[in-house]
């Protein structure tokens, strides 16, 4: 039996930095007129590294906070339900909210968090992810901020596990068979 491992680097730890270095004076531009800070939201745990190095590339002001979520599973029935198993600890409401995710892949995780957010009013709500997985997309959502369009392949490192391992790694890779 063998256990799967990080592979081949996709995406080598300076390349994430540049981009991340543009997404953050892309949403420093865009969010430059706010009264109130942008309301950061990070969704555990993949996006933590991400929302970490993201937040310092802003210039605008910010703040951060946190969500948590269950999926019900990837299956027709679910239709990508999600159980929060941590909410916010901030009302949103009024205020322009940004989700930070590590990666869209069948969208369904970010389509049902969008939809419960929105329910909340806030003054605007959009989606920044480091990676973008288009092959895999059933249901259709705006991202407004994209770090890297990926093929299908499941990918470790930045803050994506495999099985809870991997996280740490400072570049993306592709997981392959142990051997
Ligand atoms: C990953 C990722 C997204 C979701 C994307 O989270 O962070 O939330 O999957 O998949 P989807 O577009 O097919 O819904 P995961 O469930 O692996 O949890 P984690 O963030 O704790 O690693």
């Amino acid at each position: 039996m063998t256990t799967p491992e990080p592979g081949e680097v996709l995406i080598e730890a300076t390349a994430i930095q540049q981009r991340i270095s543009e997404l953050g004076a892309a949403i420093s531009a865009d969010y430059v007129e706010l009264e109130r800070p942008l309301f950061l939201v990070g969704v555990l745990r993949g996006s933590m590294v991400f929302l970490a190095d993201l937040c310092r590339h802003i210039s605008v002001d910010v703040e951060v906070d946190f969500m948590s979520i269950s999926s019900y599973g990837a299956g027709v029935d679910s239709g990508g339900a999600v159980r929060i198993l941590k909410d916010l600890d901030e009302e949103i409401a009024t205020r322009h909210v940004l989700i930070v995710e590590d990666i869209v892949d069948t969208g369904l995780t970010i389509g049902c968090l969008l939809d419960r957010l929105q329910s909340r009013r806030p003054a605007s709500l959009r989606v920044c992810t480091l990676l973008d997985k288009p092959a895999r997309r059933r249901r259709q959502v705006a991202l407004a901020y994209s770090g890297f369009a990926i093929e299908d392949q499941f990918v470790v490192g930045y803050g994506m596990d495999f099985a809870q391992r991997f996280r740490n790694l400072p570049h993306v890779a592709v997981l392959r068979d142990g051997g």
